[in-house]
């Protein structure tokens, strides 16, 4: 095996890819993230990192919540637009049709139609440089009980994916759609 020297282009795999809800109320906007990680198990806390230039950041920033959202494979191309365009243009859930459901112990509020959801509340943040990062401790779950077998989140019956390098990857490893695919 030859191994040839990527520099810094660092990528984990697979990347997990979650839309994110930030803000409240009217201000309620949703962003694509794939820097996103469990960091800790207790508490269970998930790693979040976003750049500054973001709509988003100024809405975790004021409320110090976040949702962590996670589609199906139909639900990929929601995910891209979430990722293209910016809540500063555009509400989101208003062209996407997607429904603001109130959380157990959070005020952002979470994708309705989206089948995983988790509450965060920002335990700590972390300014590495390009990103931000914010470590949320979870807080509550949810999950549409046709994904759970034995009290626990199926990987047979959730029909994810996942992210590298600019594409959509499914579990057989088969890119499904590029970025900003949404757009044309
Ligand atoms: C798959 C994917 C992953 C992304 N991951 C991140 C990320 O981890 N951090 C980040 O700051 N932006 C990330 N982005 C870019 C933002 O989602 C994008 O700039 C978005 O339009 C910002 O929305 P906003 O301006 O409404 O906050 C990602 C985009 C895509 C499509």
């Amino acid at each position: 095996m030859k191994k040839i020297d990527l520099n810094t282009g660092i990528s984990m795999f697979p990347m997990p890819a979650a839309v994110i809800s930030v803000g409240i109320g009217e201000e309620a906007n949703l962003i694509t993230l794939a820097y996103v990680g469990k960091v800790c198990a207790k508490p269970p806390i998930i790693a979040i990192s976003m750049r500054p230039m973001r709509h988003s950041y100024g809405l975790i920033e004021k409320h110090g919540e976040f949702v962590i959202n996670y589609p199906t494979k139909d639900q990929l191309k929601e995910m891209d637009y979430c990722g293209t365009k910016s809540g500063r243009d555009v509400n989101k859930w208003k062209e996407l049709n997607l429904t603001k459901e109130q959380g157990a112990l959070v005020k952002v509020p979470m994708v309705k139609e989206f089948p995983w959801n988790m509450e965060c509340k920002v335990i700590k943040r972390v300014e590495l440089g390009s990103h931000v990062c914010y470590f949320g401790e979870v807080v509550a779950t949810h999950s549409d009980e046709k994904l759970v077998t034995n009290g626990k989140l199926d990987p047979e019956k959730f029909n994810c994916f996942a992210y590298l390098n600019g594409n959509y990857i499914g579990l057989e490893n088969r890119v499904l759609e590029t970025h900003g695919f949404s757009m044309k």
